[in-house]
This record gives C-alpha cells, sequence and structure tokens, in this order.
C-alpha cells in the first residue's frame, strides 16, 4: 500500500469504516485469540535522556531500583499461573550485566517453560547474541518516531539510524522483533504516523505498538498535551491493514488516556495483544515513564477481552 493510500485512511477515510475493515482483516489473519504478556518491568535505571520519559537518567526525583533474580522469577510464576503465555522482561536501557541477565532468561526457560521477550533498549551484538543464546525469542525495541530530525530532538545524543541498526541486528540474530511509535509528540507532524507505518513494515517487525504521548511532570515536555486517545486507535486500525500478519498491542499509554475502555477499543481497533504488569507493587509506582499511569493488571486485561468478544487463556481465580 502506498504512503498516500496510508494517509487516506489515518486522515480521511471515517474512522469506523477503518475500523470495520481493520476488525475483518484481524477475524481473517489472527481469529479471535487475545495474546496475553506477562509484563515485568525489572528496573527502572537508565543511562539514557529520552526528553519524553520520567526514567531519563536526569531525573533524579525517582527512587531507582533493580529487582533480584528471586523477585523476578516469583513475579513470572504468577503471570504463567494466571495465563500468561510469554514474559516480557522491561527496563530502562542501563548497564545490565549480560550474565545475570542470561541467568536469569535461561531460570525462565527451564523453570516456567515460556517463551521470553526483552525489552531493555540498545546494548553491544555480543550482549544480544547472549541473550539469544539463553533463549530469549523475541526483542522489542520502538523506533519511537521515523521522523530522523525529531527523533534527534527528543533523544540527545543519538539517531534514527542507529536505533534501526540495532533492530537489523537483533532480526540478523535471529529475534523476532517488535518495534513502536508514540502518536501525538510535541513536533510531530502528523504526515510522519504514515512514515511510522512504513518504517515498521519496511523493517519486517512481528510486533507493533503505538501509543499516546502522555506528559510527565519530570521531564522536559512535562507541560504539552497527551496525545489523543481516538487517533492512536485510528493508527492501531490502519496498523492492522498494512500489516495484516503483526502482533498489535492496545498499550498501557492508551489504557492510561481512556482509562475507561482504552484496552477494549485498542482491541477492537485491530488489536490483538494485551500487557498486563506483573512488577511487584512496591516496585510498579517507580516505573513512572509518564503521568497517572494507569496500571494493566489480569482483571482489567480479562474483562477487555471478554468486552470486545475475544478469546483468552487466563486462568479463573
Ligand atoms: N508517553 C508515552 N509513552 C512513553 N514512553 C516513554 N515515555 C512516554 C511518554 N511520555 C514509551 C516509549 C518507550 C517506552 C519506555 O515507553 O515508547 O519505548
Ligand atoms: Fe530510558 Fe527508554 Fe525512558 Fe528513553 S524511553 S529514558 S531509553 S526508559
Amino acid at each position: 500500500m502506498r504512503r498516500e493510500e496510508i494517509l487516506d485512511l489515518l486522515f480521511a477515510q471515517p474512522f469506523e469504516a477503518v475500523c470495520e475493515r481493520a476488525a475483518r482483516v484481524l477475524e481473517e489473519e489472527k481469529g479471535a485469540h487475545v495474546h496475553v504478556r506477562g509484563l515485568i518491568e525489572f528496573s527502572n535505571s537508565c543511562r539514557r535522556n529520552c526528553r519524553y520519559c520520567g526514567l531519563r537518567c536526569e531525573n533524579g526525583n525517582l527512587r531507582r531500583y533493580t529487582l533480584a533474580k528471586a523477585e523476578i522469577m516469583a513475579a513470572a510464576t504468577r503471570a504463567v499461573a494466571l495465563g500468561a503465555d510469554t514474559i516480557v522482561l522491561q527496563s530502562g536501557e542501563y548497564a545490565i550485566d549480560p550474565m545475570w541477565l542470561a541467568d536469569v532468561i535461561d531460570c525462565l526457560r527451564g523453570g516456567l517453560n515460556v517463551p521470553v521477550t526483552l525489552s531493555v533498549g540498545e546494548h553491544p551484538r555480543a550482549a544480544y547474541a547472549l541473550w539469544k543464546e539463553a533463549g530469549a525469542v523475541r526483542f522489542l525495541l520502538k523506533h519511537e518516531t521515523a521522523d530522523p530530525l525529531l527523533y534527534e530532538a527528543l533523544h540527545p545524543g543519538h539517531v534514527l539510524a542507529e536505533r534501526i541498526a540495532s533492530l537489523r541486528v537483533l532480526q540478523r540474530l535471529g529475534y523476532e522483533i517488535g518495534s513502536g511509535f508514540m502518536v501525538g509528540l510535541p513536533g510531530q507532524s502528523l504526515n510522519t504516523l504514515a512514515d511510522d507505518i512504513i518504517l515498521a513494515r519496511r523493517l519486517g517487525v512481528s510486533m507493533c505498538g503505538a501509543g499516546p504521548f502522555i506528559p510527565q511532570h519530570d521531564t522536559p515536555l512535562g507541560a504539552y498535551p497527551a496525545g489523543s486517545a481516538q487517533l492512536a486507535l485510528r493508527v492501531m486500525a490502519v496498523m492492522r491493514i498494512v500489516m495484516p500478519w503483526a502482533n498489535i498491542p492496545a498499550t498501557t499509554a492508551l489504557a492510561t488516556v481512556d482509562a475507561q475502555g482504552g484496552q477494549r477499543n485498542g482491541l477492537l481497533a485491530g488489536g490483538n495483544v494485551l500487557m498486563p504488569s506483573f512488577t511487584p507493587s512496591a516496585y510498579g509506582s517507580q516505573y513512572c515513564i509518564y503521568d497517572n499511569k494507569n496500571r494493566v493488571d489480569m482483571l482489567g486485561a480479562r474483562k477487555a477481552i471478554e468486552g470486545a468478544g475475544r478469546s483468552h487463556t487466563l486462568a479463573r481465580w
């Protein structure tokens, strides 16, 4: 599909028509099943300084934590018992001891026999390779915005090309890769959203998330307005049409700007993945990427899936 057609779906067609088309594609490609990924935010330490994110290293108003291996195992055990089909280990981008993380991955694979996805930022190829060897199968590394100038403005000292190069390295190592981007970033031109979708398609991602930007009060962008839930939903629906094969999550950011129906609406707009958090609650409040972050839990996920008339593997409890 050409850029003009994507722009037409994004900004000219009625929302309902785009959602209906996305729902048909979803039904054909993925059926009714919703994947539930158990998210464990194991560290909020970060060496980067992204201008939108509360975990940026210059934010001194944050108690930094890293979970111990036993805490990660306990959270993952709970997630799997409740029906999560994958564990997603997420953190800021910090100098993780590669061997430590490899050991955690190995224990998760051995102990729980569950696929492990990593979302830990950019690292040397050797670390990616070690974690792959230890059993990680997927890696999420969002490109955040396909506009190279905006990317540089938001990520001091970094360029989009190195992000794309990292995704390529991960892909060559045999990971399934996931990307994603924000909707409504300060300085984002709307047409860039078409380029975001085109970039994800060109990369051949298995998963792509699009969530609204949400201000965080301790960041340089703290006074800007949040992106719109409606636009994020539309972007999801267009992604479903353009990349039928992709796994598309209803993001936590969407569940934050639309606390009532974000998750369910995301599933109705072409989404087929939810990522409830299993981070121990004592730490979860310190993972404040943006303000008023909604904690998506298993009960919320179940309600959203059932509300959207879809199926899941979650246990009753
Ligand atoms: N609003 C929405 N999403 C954000 N992220 C970071 N900061 C924000 C924000 N202010 C998302 C980014 C990043 C992940 C850590 O969270 O997409 O990849
Ligand atoms: Fe760190 Fe990721 Fe936040 Fe950037 S977006 S500051 S890399 S946690």
